[in-house]
């Protein structure tokens, strides 16, 4: 594959080009916040590890709560179903209303389990690394929640995709 110089390299090429790898979509939500709940929609998720059970997900510097990010030990990560496209833009925005209308209960660790999803992993915060403009966060998962057969939400090219 031929080399390209990162200091040429289009800011929009590389969006388009990282953007050609679908992903699933997810809410991570947690405790804490202005609004005592947070949720962001996320698709940089990544198995890590099996034994032990790792996953990462990478948070911009950029999130209006990202501070508090940085010192939330407890988290919920909410696969989305392809029926979720609104809840997914409204975890999406900035300001303040993310939680208006959205159903939900609190999970063993305290994160807000988002009602119907399409399986949640609850985590433990393992590490975290600054990255450019994001820090990848890395966590433990605890516990499995099965969210039942709902095809799953799907995010490529930017745009949301339906895997039927
Ligand atoms: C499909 C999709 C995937 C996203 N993935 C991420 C992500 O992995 N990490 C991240 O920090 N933001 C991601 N975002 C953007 C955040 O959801 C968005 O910036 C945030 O929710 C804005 O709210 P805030 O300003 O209140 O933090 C994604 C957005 C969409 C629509």
């Amino acid at each position: 594959m031929a080399s390209t110089d990162n200091s040429t390299l289009d800011p929009r090429a590389f969006r388009d080009a990282v953007g050609c790898f679908a992903t699933g979509v997810m809410v991570m939500t947690c405790k804490g916040g202005a609004e005592g709940l947070i949720g962001v929609t996320m698709n940089s998720f990544s198995s890590v590890s099996l034994d032990p059970p790792l996953v990462s997900f990478c948070i911009a510097e950029s999130l209006t709560e990202f501070e508090t990010l940085l010192e939330t030990e407890h988290f919920a990560l909410n696969m989305l179903r392809e029926d979720q496209q609104e809840l997914s833009n409204q975890f999406a925005k900035t300001g303040p209303g993310k939680w208006k209308g959205v159903s939900y209960r609190e999970a063993s660790n305290a994160a807000p389990i988002i009602e119907p999803n399409h399986g949640v992993l609850l985590c433990t915060k393992h590490a975290q690394y600054e990255c450019g403009d994001h820090y990848i966060v890395v966590a433990r998962v605890n516990e499995l929640v099965n969210g039942g057969d709902e095809p799953p939400l799907i995010f490529y090219r930017g745009k949301y995709r339906q895997l039927s």
